[in-house]
């Protein structure tokens, strides 16, 4: 029997594996944002010392260097390709369908990367060593390679949520994939947040200076700077959300309430700090401007990535791979066949590799047991399965519901597809018979 080519699954009990990589990409996005916001910070703070002859702001710039090259890039480089190891973990095939669309375009990528790597070394280390104009066209080259890397990697990341065109699933063309109707809006989304981490994190820096009146007057600009990032990051993510596919509207408005209750809180506390850093910022010390960059990671970030992460269900790359790894649609530019109907005739049972012989066929003795590992492959990209789970817990949702009412659900939504948000989950009854039971032992 055919089998289609689905990895080995990564389960992760309580907070999913998805979690994992959530956690995972929201430290790696503070580093890596906060590293291209200040090489764009940089740039103007050198142009500012170059023209009005300030030493001093090159002294903050070393200062500011420093504490960049510990945070941003030792935390991002270990994070980074943590995020390729979680990724290739929890969705295997999520990252083949990148690697398939853009392995060039990565490969540019790090070319970028290594420039911002030598960059930001070459930059502190040649403050005052070299001459300042020659400084200034480095602090120039170093920003447009960390805008670059962002650029790159956005077009990517936006083909997650979609291509935005169907040209891409006929032509399977890179650039079709890369230029999506969600990619730009996306990116200067990301500039704007990046600005805003830019100031955020050099309050940390500006507030410990010893000079009182550089002090004063770099932690007014900060706050600003901070302001200007946080009105670019509001305004861009208006646009961005009107560039999201239809079932992302449907799940938009499932959480929008929760959204905009938690959103304006925090607008307002932020709004109240940056003002705090223009017109009084004698109040900001170096405890206060560290706590407010954890409070950014914890309240602002994690969230933010959480709702894309799932807004982009039920898929979880180019609106082709479903997150629990089942291709369900065919793309002919790639030459990919959907799964769906052959997983519906001969259930993840037949067409997966990955079933120990002795649960390939259905038993009283193993029903159970068979359906735990069905619900498992199934369900557990998107709902922890234990009780009091974290992520989306799938026993929460049936709560109460036996096992029959669990099979009717399956057949008449998952089966079907009539839930936009979730994937078309058409299986053979023995299976969603065998799942039905297993998830009724475990949801009271
Ligand atoms: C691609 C991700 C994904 C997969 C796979 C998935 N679900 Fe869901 N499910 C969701 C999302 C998103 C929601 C919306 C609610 C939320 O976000 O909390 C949801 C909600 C539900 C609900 C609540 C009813 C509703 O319509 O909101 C039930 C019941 C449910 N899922 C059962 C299942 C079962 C059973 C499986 C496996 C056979 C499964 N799901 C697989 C993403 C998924």
């Amino acid at each position: 029997m055919d089998h289609i080519g689905l990895f080995p699954l990564f389960y992760f009990p309580d907070i999913g594996s998805a979690w994992l990589m959530g956690i995972t990409g929201t430290i790696h996005i503070l580093a890596s944002h906060t590293s291209v916001g200040a090489a764009m910070l940089f740039a103007f703070l050198a142009h500012k010392a170059y023209r009005e002859d300030r030493p001093e702001l090159y002294e903050y710039m070393k200062k500011y260097g420093m504490f960049l090259l510990i945070f941003s890039y030792v935390i991002g480089s270990i994070t980074g390709p943590g995020i390729w190891y979680t990724a290739t973990a929890a969705s295997p095939r999520g990252i083949s369908a990148l690697i398939h669309n853009f392995v060039w375009v990565w490969a540019t990528e790090w070319v970028f990367f290594v420039y911002e790597v030598i960059g930001v070394f070459a930059l502190v280390y040649f403050i005052g060593k070299i001459d300042r104009k020659t400084h200034l066209k480095l602090t120039y080259t170093f920003a447009l390679a960390s805008v670059g890397t962002l650029m790159l990697i956005i077009g990517i990341i936006s083909f997650m949520m979609w291509p935005g065109t169907d040209a891409f699933y006929v032509t399977g063309s890179a650039s079709d994939a890369f230029f999506g109707l969600n990619t730009f809006p996306h990116m200067f989304l990301r500039i704007g947040f990046m600005i805003m981490m830019s100031g955020v994190i050099g309050m940390v820096i500006s507030s410990a200076l010893p000079d009182r009146e550089l002090r004063f007057e770099l932690t007014r600009k900060m706050g600003l700077v901070s302001m200007l990032g946080g009105f670019l990051t509001l305004f861009f993510f208006m646009w961005y959300i009107s560039t999201l596919p239809e079932s992302a509207e449907v799940l938009l408005d499932l959480y929008l309430p929760d959204i905009i209750a938690t959103r304006i809180g925090l607008m307002v506390a932020f709004s109240l700090y940056f003002a705090v850093a223009v017109f009084v910022p004698r109040l900001i010390n170096q405890p206060l401007a560290s706590v407010m960059v954890a409070v950014v990671l914890v309240v602002g970030l994690w969230p933010g990535e959480k709702l894309r992460e799932s807004l982009r269900k039920p898929y979880v790359a180019g609106r082709y791979i479903y997150s629990n790894q089942i291709i369900s649609r065919d793309v002919p530019g790639k030459g990919i066949k959907s799964e769906v109907e052959q997983l519906a005739q001969v259930g993840f049972l037949g067409a997966s590799p990955w079933i120990p012989d002795r649960l390939r066929t259905i038993t009283p003795e193993n029903r159970l047991e068979v359906g735990h590992l069905l619900t498992k492959r199934a369900c557990s990209n998107c709902h922890s399965l234990e009780k009091g789970g974290k992520f989306r817990p799938l026993m929460d949702k049936v709560a109460g519901w036996d096992a029959a009412t669990i099979k009717t659900f399956m057949q008449t939504s998952l089966a079907t597809g009539a839930i936009p948000y979730m994937p078309k989950i058409a299986l053979p009854e023995a299976e969603f018979d065998a799942m039905a039971a297993w998830i009724a032992t475990q949801n009271h």
